[in-house]
């Protein structure tokens, strides 16, 4: 559920009509509801309810400070995987103590940030990197609460490229592997083993590849408090679906995940640690674009917006599925016909959606991509000399421009040329 609906025939954001922000900061634009962030985030957090919990938001998914903040507020920890995520988060106001680093290189440099900043813990990826956390740790004095992040080696069932729980992906430690690991951990002196954690993939849309794993978390959980490692705390990363194609699916709640993490978990009574991402962000953000163009082809026609795959790349790099829905509501039963929807740069991988069904647009008609505010605004680029499109926050009856569109001069000030030249 969302808060984009048709109101009196406009799409509207909360109480804002798209429009009326499309007139004051211009098209391409993403907006984000407000309503919709905190009601993603609060499904996660009641359905751990009874269970000591953190809902570490996955900030990659959308990392706007003002995002981060509005979650922050709620209650919510952040999972990082940079450098520069982690000081986004502390510039956000969120306390050192509620940030978890996760990522798979992490380097010295970023490690040090996080340390003398302040951190949760870190989600250990491989023994180079713990040694490495281990000796900047003990380059500073401090101790560095670790999980490791172990490989349960199962399929998630998702899309190959965000698959990340089999043995030949690139993440974590192979679980078989874990009571080595931690022994080594253990020996550390920069080190405090806290708890485990595994990841294995997002948009997943079954919850059966999450109970393999976290059964097998359970199980590795007893085995090492029997080696006489404190594993109290459980980081089970995020990966969640959402329904893009609002007919047809229907992935598991946050409240039957919750259900299962009881299940699979409860009985060790270790603090639950969650990473979701897409499910608190996706359905709260949308792309609008207007229609630059309406092109007849040989035998299609093609829509021709004024976004394109540098602002949104996920139907280019995931094959992915936005629905795409015009602003002012078509009137009932008029007729769809399908379209070849396109952006403007020079490749044909710049294609949102082929043969879609819309109803008839013109020029100068806006378009919304639903269920783009998770892995959209942050995965832009300035290909082809396109400014990175606006971030507008909505807020009930209020909105707020929250990343400015750059000037031209702002983009190509950037580049310096040398002296030679
Ligand atoms: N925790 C870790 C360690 C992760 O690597 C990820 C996502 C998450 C949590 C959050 O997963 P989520 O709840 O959002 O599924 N760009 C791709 C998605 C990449 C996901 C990467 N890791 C896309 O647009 O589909």
């Amino acid at each position: 559920m969302d808060h984009f609906l048709y109101r009196d025939g406009v799409l509207c954001a909360e109480d804002v009509p798209v429009a009326e922000i499309a007139a004051a900061v211009g098209t391409p634009f993403y907006v984000y509801s407000t309503a919709t962030l905190l009601r993603h985030y609060n499904l996660f957090d009641e359905a751990l309810a009874g269970t000591d919990h953190v809902v570490c938001y996955a900030m990659k998914a959308a990392s706007n400070q003002a995002i981060l903040r509005t979650l922050a507020q709620a209650g919510a920890g952040m999972d990082v995987v940079s450098g520069g995520e982690y000081l986004r988060a502390k510039a956000a106001g969120v306390p050192g103590e509620k940030i978890v680093f996760s990522g798979v290189g992490k380097t010295a440099e970023e490690i040090r940030i996080a340390l003398t900043g302040g951190i949760r813990q870190f989600n250990v990826e491989s023994e180079p990197e713990m040694e490495v956390i281990n000796a900047v740790a003990q380059d500073l004095g401090v101790i560095a609460p670790i999980t490791v992040r172990v490989n349960p080696d199962v399929d998630a069932k998702t899309h190959a490229k965000i698959a990340t729980g089999k043995s030949e992906n690139k993440f974590g430690i192979p679980i078989a592997r874990a009571p080595e690991v931690y022994a080594r951990a253990a020996s550390l002196p920069g080190l405090k083993v806290v708890g485990i954690d595994v990841h294995i993939g997002s948009q997943l849309t079954d919850l059966e590849p999450f109970r393999l794993a976290y059964s097998k978390v359970a199980e590795l959980t007893e085995q090492l408090r029997a080696q006489g490692h404190d594993i109290h705390r459980l980081d089970l990363g995020g990966g969640l679906g959402i329904p893009y194609a609002r007919s047809n699916e229907a992935p598991p709640l946050p409240l039957e995940y919750g259900a299962m993490i009881k299940e699979t978990l409860g009985h060790l009574g270790c603090e639950i640690e969650i990473e979701p991402g897409r499910l608190i962000a996706g359905n709260a953000g949308l792309m609008v674009s207007k229609v630059i163009y309406v092109k007849s082809g040989e035998g299609r026609d093609f829509l021709i917006l004024d976004g394109a795959m540098n602002d949104l790349i996920r139907p280019a790099m995931y094959d992915a599925y936005h629905d795409i829905v015009p602003v002012i509501e078509p009137a009932p039963g008029v007729e769809q016909r399908p379209y070849d929807i396109v952006g403007p740069v020079c490749e044909t991988g710049d294609t949102f959606a082929k043969q879609r069904a819309m109803p008839p647009l013109n020029p100068g008609d806006l378009v919304a991509f639903r269920s783009a505010g998770a892995y959209g605004a942050v995965m832009s680029s300035e290909y082809n000399t396109r400014p990175l499109i606006p971030e507008v926050l909505v807020n009930g009856d209020q909105f707020a421009v929250i990343r400015e569109r750059p000037t031209f001069d702002e983009i190509i000030n950037r580049d310096t040329i040398p002296e030679w030249l």
